[in-house]
């Protein structure tokens, strides 16, 4: 995607918030549901806990929690709205659809409401749209919220993934700015052809349900997770220097990076690769696994929120996952430090000991 041409707005995040489910899922209760162990979880992931939402809880009600704290900090009403996009792998069901649900609970009478499905790389997606709508004019305020409860799609007795995901929602509001401030570029790739290295096996139109595909678990994540790991690396390098690039920021002047919470490993190799500290790189894997789509929107609104970023600082956001699909954008930050927040120098490297919102 190239710089936004001559004559057409920016957009920029001008409000975020997050939500978690209460329940917390342990690495040490896992041991007591599959053949693993805490120490392996920590080692090859990062990862001490996750969230699992209630039964009672679908996924726009997690959205709806996320949403109306980014509206809030924002300072706009839902009647403001022009379009709410949901980047999920989730929705409560096919139809309709989560963001419809969410725009009737909201109250966001004006908007236009839709489901994007990227899997974990969701949230760049949705950045995508937001930016092209607002910079031709479509829309002057779009809601757009990453959302997942993977605890309904995954398989408790399949160690290979039960150990990695969890549930919650993040949100931002995006609204026209300066050319030359906000999203200022956005790299966004697909490789249909290994569709396959995590997939849902059933329930849409080419198997649909039936007494044989929940006997044979076919509803729940099927992942090939070593083969994943290796594309996850070079995608996720490739698309942020792509997206640097196009913005004109060195990675060197990235005051943050904020990655999708895949695996600590993966991060790390990423990092490393692009030569960056790992104080610029906030993590927060540890207490909540891999949350897909939300896990992007989730960490910003940690990070706005500790006040460790200012107006005029470059954040980088980077994704892959299912499809498979993989992105980056960079961003001139607009947003003022909210009231109340640590003063930055005394928060930095701390987004991993952060007390959870619930
Ligand atoms: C899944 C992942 C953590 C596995 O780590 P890994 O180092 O690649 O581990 P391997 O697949 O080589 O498995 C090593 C061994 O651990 C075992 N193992 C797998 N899950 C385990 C678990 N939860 N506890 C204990 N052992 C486990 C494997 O069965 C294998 O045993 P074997 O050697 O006897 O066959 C890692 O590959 C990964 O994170 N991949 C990317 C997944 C991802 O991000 N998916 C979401 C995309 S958005």
């Amino acid at each position: 995607m190239s710089p936004q041409p001559e004559g057409i707005r920016g957009a920029t995040i001008v409000g975020t918030g997050m939500y978690v489910p209460e329940r917390v899922l342990t690495n040490r209760e896992l041991e007591t549901m599959v053949d693993t162990s805490d120490e392996w979880i920590v080692e090859r992931t990062g990862i001490r806990e996750r969230r699992i939402s209630a039964p009672t809880q679908a996924s726009s009600d997690l959205a709806l929690i996320a949403a109306r704290r980014a509206l809030e900090t924002a300072g706009v009403e839902p009647e403001q709205v022009d379009q709410i996009i949901i980047a999920t792998t989730t929705p409560d069901r096919y139809l309709p659809s989560c963001a419809c649900t969410v725009q009737s609970k909201l109250g966001a009478t004006r908007a236009a409401a839709y489901d994007m499905f990227a899997a974990c790389t969701g949230f760049i997606y949705g950045l995508s749209i937001a930016r092209g709508a607002i910079g031709t004019g479509v829309a002057d305020t779009v809601l757009l919220i990453g959302v997942e409860q993977l605890s309904r799609i995954v398989d408790y007795t399949d160690r290979n993934t039960c150990v990695l995901f969890g549930d919650g929602a993040g949100a931002a509001v995006i609204r026209p700015c300066a050319p030359d401030e906000g999203i200022l570029s956005v790299s966004i790739h697909s490789d249909g052809s290994l569709g396959e290295l995590l997939e849902v096996p059933a329930g849409g139109s080419r198997r649909p349900a039936s007494h044989e595909t929940v006997d044979r678990h076919e509803h729940f994540i099927r992942m090939k997770g070593k083969e994943l790991f290796r594309v996850a690396v070079r995608g996720m390098e490739d698309s942020l220097r792509r997206a640097l690039d196009i913005a004109g920021v060195r990675a060197e002047e990235l005051e943050l990076v904020i990655p999708h919470q895949a695996n600590q490993r993966i991060i790390d190799a990423t990092r490393e690769r692009l030569g960056m500290p790992a104080e610029r790189v906030i993590m927060n894997i540890d207490r909540y696994g891999n949350t897909s789509s939300a896990s992007i929107p989730i960490t910003l609104d940690e990070v706005v929120r500790e006040g460790r970023l200012k107006p005029g600082d470059s954040v980088g956001f980077v994704a892959f996952g299912g499809g498979i699909t993989w992105g980056a954008s960079v961003a001139r930050w607009t947003m003022p430090v909210p009231a109340g927040a640590p003063a930055r120098a005394a928060t930095v490297a701390s987004a991993t000991t952060t007390v959870p919102r619930s």
